[in-house]
């Protein structure tokens, strides 16, 4: 079978002022992958989900989403074409309720009414294994819920591709099969990600290929092991 292209960044550059955050990156996705992001602290990982999601413009380059250049495009209207991200630091509407904020998501990203989005809202509660946790205010959960509560949101908007930043950081041994399961139960909803995580034995069983850039520039690429043993990678993580 024929792979089709979800999404191909092309020679996308972004600065801040004089820094290259993300230096004439490019990288295509196929549909139903999943990839891996990795790099040290500072790379550009999550400024590159950024470009792609629309919070930031490629000074040079583009984005090109089925098709379609979104380069410069709102977030809203890149939320609407498919594309949903979670962002590093969790920011729910602290006031609502777990099942609240996954509506609110849901009305926000399909369009959809009140009700259609509540029962939307219980669906993904049971894919992220939520529904324990529903009727807490956003502001009485812990770190690690509140980073579940950040894929239940992006799940919410209905993405084709799920731009996933560090959901794993700070899980434990036990915990980490469980999160295993949430990805798996994702892919099979025919959704493509792009994932950035630290935790290895997460990149190992959840993705199919790894990018791994450094101070904005792909260093390497292959699969989760290939990279790992690759001496650039190495070379950049000891710094
Ligand atoms: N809004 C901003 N304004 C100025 N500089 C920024 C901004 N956002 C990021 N940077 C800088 O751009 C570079 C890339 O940052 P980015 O957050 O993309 O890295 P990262 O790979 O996600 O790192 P981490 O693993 O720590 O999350 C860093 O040097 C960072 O300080
Ligand atoms: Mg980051």
């Amino acid at each position: 079978m024929a792979e089709t292209t979800i999404l191909s960044i092309v020679d996308v550059t972004k600065r801040f002022g004089g820094l290259f955050a993300v230096n004439d990156l490019s990288l295509d996705i196929h549909e139903g992958e999943a990839v891996g992001l990795m790099g040290p602290n500072g790379a550009g990982k999550t400024t590159l989900i950024s470009v792609i999601s629309g919070q930031y413009k490629p000074e040079i380059g583009a984005v090109i989403f089925q098709g379609h250049d979104i380069s410069g495009l709102p977030p809203h209207r890149i939320c609407r074409l498919g594309i949903a991200r979670t962002y590093q630091i969790p920011h729910p509407f602290i006031n609502l309720t777990t099942r609240q904020n996954i509506a609110v998501a849901a009305m926000y990203g399909k369009g959809i009414g009140k009700t259609a989005a509540a029962a939307e809202a219980d669906k993904i509660l049971d894919i992220v294994e939520l529904t324990d946790k529903k009727d807490v205010r956003a502001k009485d959960l812990e770190a690690l819920t509140l980073k579940r509560l950040e894929l239940a949101r992006a799940l919410a908007t209905d993405p084709k591709l799920l731009l996933i930043d560090e959901v794993a950081a700070g899980l434990t041994e036990v915990e980490i099969p469980n999160f295993l399961n949430i990805l798996k139960r994702i892919r099979s909803m025919n959704i493509t990600y792009i994932m950035i995580e630290h935790v290895l034995k997460v990149m190992l069983e959840a993705v199919d290929r790894v990018t791994v850039i450094d101070y904005g520039i792909k260093i390497a690429e292959g699969t989760p092991q290939e990279v790992m043993e690759d001496e650039k990678v190495i070379k950049a993580y000891l710094g």
